[in-house]
């Protein structure tokens, strides 16, 4: 099968980077990293965690060997609680210990919490050295290890340190999903139907009719071409608006992939992070947004029912039943601290018209009803 090639070219200087997408790329990676490197590293780290580790590790590693790299492995454990600076701090110590050089290279091997943390450590260790994405779950193929955002938690909030990073490269293998578990899939589909929604309805109509058929013997042929769609609309997002420029609030900027994170953050603080995986909250933040969206007279009811469908589609959410309209108001000034005080809400003026609408200028009742609205349901 042949493979799809995106590149990233960012607007603000010449460089670029390129995302590769094939079935079963992951047994070539060393040919790969070689291609994206342009010469062979002499020391490779391979980070990842044990249950990566123990499904790919082996084939990525003798790959790897294969082009006569030194390669060593270093694994964090499995989870969002383990995206730290202990980890951060072992990670470091991993590479100075084997004397990376600048002219090393780390290959992140994993979802977005080893991606995030692998990216961070190649950021900062010498100043910046080169890393390449190897994403293994759905969200990190289509979100995370796009744009070059890295980072770490603190006690203090989720991603709160961090730095901009490019990869040297990305390599995704849609193979590797058949492993994943189905939360996690639905986590990923539920971050797909966001970037439907901004993109416009070409994209959110593929997405739709993959979600709709997958169940029915789907081919990997289209399940390529929904991901390589989905890389393209991030890429297109982040080459124009690399750091989120905080003045910019056009619908193009880079703080419309926050569609659905405001409910979903606020969701996710309340249930401790333990209760839903952050893309399933993002999908219950999603409606919530059309919700509003649609209290505002932006949306017609035709669309909003659209977004239910296509969410749905995705996979089934856990129950929210439970929870008060009132702590998650609780959590959306947490939010608003962060954000300095300006909490915006991604809205839509129809698919595919992503507004930045600023929280005081929504009437309380048009957020409080779609809460509430989403809450019961
Ligand atoms: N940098 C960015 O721009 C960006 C964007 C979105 C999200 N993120 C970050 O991404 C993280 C979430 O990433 P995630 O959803 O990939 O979660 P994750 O990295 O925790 O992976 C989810 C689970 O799947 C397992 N797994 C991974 N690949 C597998 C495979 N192929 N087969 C079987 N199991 C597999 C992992 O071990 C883990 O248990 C969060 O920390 C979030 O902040 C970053
Ligand atoms: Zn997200």
């Amino acid at each position: 099968m042949k493979g799809i090639e995106i590149t990233v070219k960012h607007r603000s200087e010449g460089s670029s980077y390129k995302i590769d997408i094939r079935d079963s790329l992951l047994e070539t990676v060393g040919a790969w990293a070689l291609e994206r490197i342009g010469v062979r590293p002499k020391k490779v780290v391979v980070i990842s965690n044990p249950t990566v580790f123990s499904l790919y590790g082996e084939s990525v590693v003798s790959s790897l060997k294969s082009v006569k790299s030194e390669v060593s492995v270093w694994l964090m454990k499995d989870g969002e609680r383990y995206k730290d600076l202990s980890s951060l701090d072992a990670a470091l110590q991993h590479l100075s210990e084997n004397r990376l050089s600048r002219d090393d290279i780390i290959v992140a091997l994993g979802g977005g919490v080893v991606g995030d943390l692998a990216g961070f450590a190649a950021a900062i260790y010498l100043r910046g050295m080169r890393f390449l994405q190897v994403p293994t779950t759905l969200l990190a193929m289509i979100d995370s290890s796009v744009g070059g955002k890295t980072g770490i938690n603190t006690a203090f909030g989720k991603n709160l340190i961090g730095a901009f990073h490019r990869p040297a490269g990305v390599l995704i293998d849609p193979h590797v999903l058949r492993t994943l578990p189905r939360r996690e899939l639905t986590a990923g589909f539920c971050e797909a139907v966001k970037h439907g929604a901004l993109s416009g309805f070409s994209l959110f109509n593929t997405t739709a009719e993959y979600l709709a058929r997958k169940n029915a013997s789907e081919g990997q042929e289209s399940l390529e071409k929904l991901i390589a769609g989905q890389v393209a609309f991030k890429a297109s997002i982040v080459r124009q608006d690399e750091t989120e420029t905080t003045t910019r609030n056009d619908a193009r900027s880079r703080k419309i992939l926050n569609f659905g994170h405001t409910f979903g953050h606020a969701l996710e603080k309340v249930t401790n992070y333990r209760r839903l995986r952050h893309g399933e909250a993002v999908g219950y933040g999603i409606l919530v947004a059309g919700e509003i969206s649609k209290n505002l007279d932006l949306l017609s009811t035709n669309q909003l029912n659209l977004l239910y469908d296509v969410v749905h589609r995705a996979g089934t959410l856990p129950r929210i039943s439970d929870i008060e309209a009132a702590a998650i108001f609780e959590a959306f000034k947490f939010d608003k601290k962060i954000s300095g005080g300006n909490l915006n809400w991604i809205l839509l003026n129809g698919i595919g018209n992503p507004v930045v609408v600023p929280e005081n200028d929504i009437p309380r009742s048009a957020i409080k009803r779609a809460v509430e609205k989403i809450l019961i349901s």
